[in-house]
């Protein structure tokens, strides 16, 4: 195999998106697009990596910051997208073999495809060749005119007649190109055209007029060259890989009641005998384990869930780690930090961070845990506070194994209770509690009988 280049184009104000954000940050199923994009050219494992940014490149540059070997060359302004592969020449100088071009903004392209592409292109020894599709809506794209079996020439939407405007194959925007002669020919491209931009696929009919050979593949899924230009669009794509993924979680032995509701991030790793209700998101990289049952309205992002969890209706979970048998909700707000220990239970209303909840242990109603670590079979009671920011920083609580939290406590950080320890409702708990012993902080209780009527009668008085 010859020398392998990516050239990635990314460069375009994306216009049609009406967007302060670059197009190509839009998030297609979580990820920003253009990470699809380097996902799939990653699989070839090419050379270099070249990404050509100019609208925002600043924005674009910084959001790809933890990809290692990125080349960014920078195009102002943006001419077309011939003139945007014209400014990596410097890149190129003395380099052979192959460089594939792909958009920034075509997301869905698969490796395989890709490295069907370069197998095409190099076994045929061609100038060029280019990926196309059959689709039923051409509406926007590249017509690939044909002359025989030949590739002619593209004609872009703007720019075709009638006759053009009706031909069903469309240029993908990806293609395999020799490298050595291709700049040259680049520069000979001229921008006569609706838009008076140097248009990239010009260079078939250069080609052709010069006799050298351009090679179309043509994809068999047509869904995987979409591009992104308009809102509408990133609706579209987005769909086609939630479907996507739902499908490969249900070959896999995941049940999901409604697929069209539920958003399961490329990334996400679901285990067999799990049951996913309508309405819920995986995000980010999330593991759930087997046998588990996530109700409607959860959002679970970059969480861990082991074996037969239950997450109730409306959780919101970030950044946590929930072990085998536990469960949690309805209503648990677990913000980020959080350990629930195996059969460990979170019920409703309540809001953990940065806490752990020891194996067995229950927190089941109205609840505020921080910065806390509670040991194995504690009960926490119903209304229990931490109050564990003192207005200049975060302080501890630490419950030991065994205790037991009365309803409406507050435990003012940092501050432990010790194994075993009994708090009596409504304490406001500021010291630590030994081991074994029972705090109570209410004063003792005062009735004042004949209090009501004495109130009344003093209001009718006045
Ligand atoms: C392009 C193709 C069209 C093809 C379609 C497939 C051209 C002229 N047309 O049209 O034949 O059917 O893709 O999706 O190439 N870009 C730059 N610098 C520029 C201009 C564009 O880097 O000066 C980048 C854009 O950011 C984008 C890509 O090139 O990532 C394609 O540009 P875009 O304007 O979206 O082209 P299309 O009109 O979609
Ligand atoms: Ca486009």
């Amino acid at each position: 195999m010859a020398d392998l280049h990516v050239v990635i184009l990314a460069a375009g104000k994306g216009t049609r998106m009406k967007s302060a954000l670059p197009k190509v940050l839009h998030r297609v199923a979580g990820l920003p697009m253009i990470e699809h994009v380097l996902g799939a050219s990653a699989a070839l494992g090419p050379r270099s990596t070249t990404l050509v940014v100019g609208h925002q490149a600043e924005a674009v540059r910084a959001a790809l910051s933890t990809h290692p070997g990125l080349t960014f060359v920078v195009q102002e302004p943006q001419l077309g997208t011939a003139h945007a592969l014209l400014t990596t020449e410097p890149a190129f100088r003395g380099a052979r073999g192959t460089l594939v071009l792909l958009s920034g903004d075509v997301p869905l392209l698969s490796a395989g495809t890709l490295k069907t592409l370069v197998d095409r292109h190099e076994s045929a020894g061609a100038s060029a060749t280019v990926v196309t599709a059959i689709v039923d809506q051409p509406d926007g794209y590249g017509r690939v005119v044909r002359a025989g079996q030949e590739i002619a020439r593209i004609v872009e939407h703007r720019d075709a007649n009638e006759a053009e405007r009706a031909i069903g194959e469309i240029n993908a925007g990806i293609y395999a190109f020799a490298i050595d002669g291709l700049f040259a020919a680049l520069g000979a491209i001229a921008s006569e055209n609706a838009q008076g931009e140097y248009y990239l696929p010009d260079i078939v009919a250069l080609y052709r007029k010069r006799g050298l050979g351009v090679g179309t593949f043509t994809v068999a899924d047509a869904n995987e060259i979409k591009g992104i230009n308009s809102r509408v669009e990133l609706a579209a794509v987005s769909r086609i890989v939630r479907q996507t993924k739902n499908q490969t979680l249900m070959a896999a032995g995941v049940t999901i009641e409604d697929p069209a509701t539920t958003y399961v991030d490329p990334y996400v790793e679901v285990g067999p005998d799990t049951v996913i209700h309508p309405g819920v998101s995986l995000e980010g990289r999330t593991t759930i384990g087997t046998g588990c049952e996530i109700h409607s309205g959860a959002r679970i992002v970059d969480s861990t869930l082991g074996d037969r969890v239950i997450i109730r209706n409306h959780c919101v979970i970030g950044s946590s780690t929930i072990e085998n048998d536990a469960s949690v909700g309805p209503f648990a707000h677990l913000r980020f930090g959080n350990v629930i220990a195996e059969r460990a239970h979170v019920g409703n209303f309540v809001e953990l961070k940065k806490a752990t909840l020891g194996p067995g242990s229950k927190s089941m109603h109205l609840t505020y845990l921080g910065d806390t670590t509670v040991g194995s079979g504690v009960n926490i009671g119903a209304g229990t506070i931490t109050c564990n920011y003192d207005g200049v920083s975060k302080q501890q609580t630490t419950i030991e194994d065994g205790a037991f939290v009365g309803s409406d406590t507050q435990l003012i950080a940092p501050v432990t209770v010790g194994k075993g320890a009994y708090i009596g409702t409504g304490t406001t708990v500021r010291e630590d509690i030994p081991a074994g012993a029972l705090a109570v902080s209410a004063g003792k209780q005062r009735n004042i009988p004949g209090w009501v009527d004495e109130r009344k009668k003093k209001r009718t008085k006045s």
